[in-house]
């Protein structure tokens, strides 16, 4: 690490979770975090609402604790960058505000910047710079995307994604119809390790004119339903639904399809990398298949540890912290906080205007 490298504070907070990170160039030196997750538990989803008080109630303290992990006051830090959409109005909008704040009560350049291109670059605080071109998945319970990543900092090409539900909200509400807590990912996860998989589920999007149409795109609300009309029948015969074996069946059709497609999307742009991200890159079945496709096909994976893959505050510096190294600008203390940002846009000034 070099201490002449512009310290980067980000900060996110475009769902439930409010984090604060620093980074120096690609070293990570704090990354506070706090969830209000258990707050949503018994809707069985994210309210808004809560999140957005969650976020100015976590905001002021996890901003503390970021600096006191990295050992350093905010006058050290050179560049604030904040996640500016996409994601939730409210919950974005505390910390833009907060982003701000800091920016003009500290005289330093401020970088709005997208949700999604800070997933796919936060890869570099754990394995070094990003090779060009990078594909990348990214799958959490609010998207799912296919995108070719030419450059992190200001060229991310959707190549396609869910036409309904993302891969981590098919994983919670599959979780529910089975009786396991939110958010069911991880749950499902766990009892699929003792289950069998032999439930044929549907690989939505995965065939003839659908894969003409749709051929990076993904569908899972199909597969939802199917599993709830498997277990609605299974419960009709009075016989036990065999949780474990349908979690596991379920799984396996989830991310039979998100390899599947990720693998094909190399091969046809002649892509060497593949970066998986977003909270479902924890799963370990996931893991494990996309290993073996990018083995077989000659292609390096690159996931980062779970802690990173989630929602953190860490992404958004380093995204910040490649900009400033790019000499990329900054964005304007008028910049929006833009709840349906498109991938396309990767800082909210670059492109102002152009929508
Ligand atoms: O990225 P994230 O923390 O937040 C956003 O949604 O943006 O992702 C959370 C999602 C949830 O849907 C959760 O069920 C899923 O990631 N998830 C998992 C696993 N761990 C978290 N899904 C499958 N397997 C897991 N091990
Ligand atoms: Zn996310």
């Amino acid at each position: 690490m070099s201490a002449d490298q512009p310290l980067v504070l980000g900060i996110e907070t475009s769902c439930d979770e409010t984090g604060v990170g620093l980074v120096r160039g690609t070293t990570l030196l704090a990354d506070a975090i706090a969830s209000s997750v258990d707050e949503h538990a018994r809707f069985g989803g994210v309210v808004p609402e809560v999140a957005s008080r969650a976020h100015l109630d976590a905001m002021v303290p996890m901003i503390r604790r970021a600096c006191e992990t990295a050992g350093v006051t905010l006058r050290d830090v050179d560049a604030i960058a904040v996640t500016a959409g996409p994601g939730l109005a409210g919950a974005l909008l505390v910390g833009v505000a907060a982003a701000k704040a800091l920016a003009l009560s500290l005289g330093r350049p401020i970088y709005g910047v997208n949700h999604l291109a800070a997933h796919v670059a936060v890869d570099q605080l754990q394995h070094g710079p990003l090779p060009e071109p990078t594909m990348a998945l990214l799958v959490s319970g609010g998207h799912s995307s296919l995108l070719l990543v030419p450059d992190v900092t200001c060229d991310v090409r959707p190549l396609g994604a869910t036409i309904d539900d993302a891969a981590g909200e098919a994983f919670d509400k599959v979780a529910r119809v089975l009786g396991l807590p939110f958010p069911g990912g991880p749950h499902i996860d766990r009892v699929a390790r003792d289950g069998v998989i032999e439930i044929d589920f549907p690989r939505g999007l995965t065939s003839g004119r659908d894969m003409e149409r749709h051929r990076f795109d993904f569908s899972f609300s199909g597969l939802k339903t199917a599993v709830a009309r498997w277990v609605e029948a299974r419960e009709a015969t009075g016989e036990p639904v065999p949780v474990a074996d349908v979690a596991a069946s379920f799984q396996e059709a989830v991310v039979d399809v998100l390899t599947r497609k990720a693998l094909l999307a190399c091969a046809e742009n002649g892509v060497q990398h593949l970066v998986v991200g977003g909270g479902v890159a924890a799963n370990s079945r996931l893991r494990a298949m996309a290993q073996e496709r990018c083995d077989a096909a000659g292609v390096e994976l690159r996931v980062p540890r779970p802690g990173l893959c989630t929602d953190n505050g860490a992404m958004v510096a380093a995204l910040g912290a490649e900009m400033v190294g790019r000499g990329r600008l900054p964005g304007s203390l008028g910049l929006p906080a833009d709840s349906s940002m498109p991938v396309t846009q990767v800082s909210a000034l670059e492109t102002r205007g152009e929508r």
